[in-house]
């Protein structure tokens, strides 16, 4: 669990980044209706549980660097007793403070007669603009409140700022109680992973097999994944978020497992392609192979310095080479490269930022230009191979064949951890697995 000092110093550290004379809003995500009294199960906004470990709906937070009563103002239920018997404990006002560290608590039923005297006298104010009509409803009809007493001297905010701008700069790079919740993350999917490695043979069905990933990451506290799991047999794995996981393992089929757990909120993102009888064949080998040496040479250009873009141009260039020498593209590389020709095998890029969210914030250029990599920041490295099954102008043995390995990498001082590493990826280790001799 996050300490609340650690919720405590990233406001302290949002605080300090925004301009003189602000207060940023952020509101809590919504509990959504199932069916009629049934809710989805809940998951907080990763910005607001970023900056506070709240994990309610009904609740906004206000960061007011310099204000007198508190710079910390959470909006959240009251306690309810009879709703504490119905569906257990809640924070209320007391906990917000006790518990959560707010400076002061109120109803949130008192948000809009409270915030005009919260906003007033700021000059700015920073929330996720355009995100939720009810807040961006709410936030000027409280400035408008000011604007209508500006005869008795109290002035009105004047200028509106995307938070998101300097709160996702600040999530890309995780501090070290986030780098700990990530292993734990990352240590719960390669059990998993290397669970349905085992459990998988021909005749089961996808589902079964997302049931062992599930079922491990919940023994180790991850009650849920960070993403639908991807379970796809055969072409299944051509398609590149298959998630009906409906069919039967067939004989000689590889298998494309994408899944990773949740832990407190923190995400691992793990893919593996692997034989469903235990053994790659001849073609499938060949895939695999490459796409592995294009994620090693991916992998090398993780490292302090190099640009966002490094890894992802390091597998093309491999791919590319590959796709030639295999047949399956024809050309001169370096023309293929500029054409994209690759792009009708490998579609997608070669990674994205992880953490709360699978596909973490932060942005990937500045000033238009791709960022360098730097320490703290945690990506994935996943590129892969998808002959489509009717691809009718590459030779038979081809079609069908979807391979992605994807691991996760912390970016060091002296290059980057792969934090997903104890899982097998090597033909020889993983076919040693499914053999059950290791
Ligand atoms: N699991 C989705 C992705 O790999 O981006
Ligand atoms: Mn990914
Ligand atoms: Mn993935």
């Amino acid at each position: 669990m996050l300490q609340m000092n650690e919720f405590r110093r990233r406001r302290k550290h949002l605080m300090q980044r925004l301009e003189k004379g602000s207060v940023a809003l952020l509101a809590s995500a919504p509990a959504r209706i199932r069916n009629r009294d049934t809710e989805y199960p809940y998951r907080q906004h990763s910005d607001f549980f970023y900056l506070t470990g709240f994990n309610e709906p009904d609740a906004l937070a206000v960061f007011a660097p310099g204000r007198t009563q508190g710079e910390f103002v959470l909006f959240c239920r009251e306690f309810d007793p009879e709703k504490a018997i119905w569906t257990g404990k809640h924070a209320g006002l007391e906990g917000a403070r006790e518990t959560f560290g707010a400076d002061e608590a109120f109803p949130i039923g008192e948000l809009d007669q409270r915030l005009p005297e919260i906003l007033e006298n700021r000059d700015r104010v920073y929330f996720p603009i355009g995100y939720d009509a009810a807040l961006d409803g709410r936030v000027m009809a409280a400035v408008n409140e000011i604007r209508a007493r500006v005869r008795t001297g109290v002035r009105a905010p004047y200028e509106f700022v995307a938070l998101e701008h300097v709160l996702h700069e600040q999530r890309l790079f995780k501090t070290p109680a986030e780098i700990a919740l990530m292993r734990k993350a990352a240590e719960a999917s390669v059990l998993a992973h290397k669970r349905a490695m085992r459990a998988s043979r021909p005749g089961r069905y996808e589902y079964e097999i997302e049931a062992e990933l599930l079922h491990e990451f919940a023994l180790h506290g991850c009650r849920s994944p960070a993403y639908p799991c991807i379970v796809a047999g055969g072409k299944n794995a051509c398609v590149l978020h298959y998630t009906e996981n409906s069919e039967r393992l067939q004989d000689g089929d590889l298998l494309l497992i994408d899944a990773g757990a949740e832990y407190e909120n923190y995400a691992a993102d793990i893919t593996r392609t692997f034989p469903v009888n235990g053994k790659y064949s001849e073609s499938q080998r060949l895939i695999y192979e490459l796409v592995l040496d294009a994620q090693a040479a991916a992998i090398e250009e993780v490292r302090p310095g190099r640009p966002w873009i490094a890894p992802h141009d390091a597998a093309v260039k491999v791919l590319t080479k590959g796709l030639v020498k295999l047949g399956l593209l024809e050309g001169q590389v370096s023309k293929l490269i500029k054409d994209e020709a690759y792009k009708k095998f490998y579609m997608h890029r070669t990674g994205h930022w992880l953490g709360l969210d699978v596909h973490d914030v932060g942005p990937y250029k500045i000033d238009g230009e791709w960022r360098p990599l730097e320490p703290g920041m945690v990506l994935t490295v996943e590129p892969g191979l998808y002959i489509a099954p009717d691809c009718s102008d590459v030779d038979p043995k081809w079609r069908g064949i979807g391979v992605r390995i994807e691991d996760d990498a912390l970016v060091t001082q002296e290059g980057c951890e792969i934090l997903t590493q104890g899982l097998p990826k090597t033909v020889a280790e993983i076919e040693a697995l499914m053999a059950g001799s290791a």
